[in-house]
């Protein structure tokens, strides 16, 4: 039912934790399941994605897209970061069953979540990205 790499990423999930004084920090929740995803960025002044960790209550793919959405958004510019949709998570993870694609939506939210807080922070636009309404604090 679950790819290889879903498995891995909910076995071995990478970027477990949190950082401290983060630039930008993101908290939802699914509503319906109760879970909830927490997602945690470093950014340096160049505006690139340093570092990226989460905390996530929630079923096993929700960890394991959360693992792998963090992975992703590594490396990148906060711009750039916005290409790390739920669909991108789910392709690198080759797939999710169609009932637990709500699950990688959480991580596509909290990434959102995360780089608002740092854009009001630092006062800047990052172009297409919209307040997050899953934003739980
Ligand atoms: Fe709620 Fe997966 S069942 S996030």
């Amino acid at each position: 039912m679950y790819s290889e790499k879903v498995m891995d990423h909910f076995n071995h999930p990478r970027n477990v934790g949190e950082i401290e004084e983060p630039s930008g920090v993101g908290t939802v929740g699914n509503a319906k399941c109760g879970d909830i995803m927490r997602i945690y960025l470093d950014i340096d002044e160049q505006g690139v994605i340093q570092d990226a960790k989460f905390k996530t209550f929630g079923c096993g793919a929700a960890v394991a897209t959360s693992s792998m959405a963090t992975e992703l958004v590594k490396g990148k510019t906060v711009q750039e970061a916005l290409t790390v949709t739920n669909k991108a998570v789910m392709e690198a993870l080759d797939g999710l069953p169609p009932v637990k694609v709500h699950c990688s939506l959480l991580a596509e939210e909290a990434i959102h979540a995360a780089l608002w807080d740092y854009a009001q922070k630092h006062h800047i636009v990052i172009d297409g990205l919209k307040e997050p309404v899953a934003d739980i604090g």
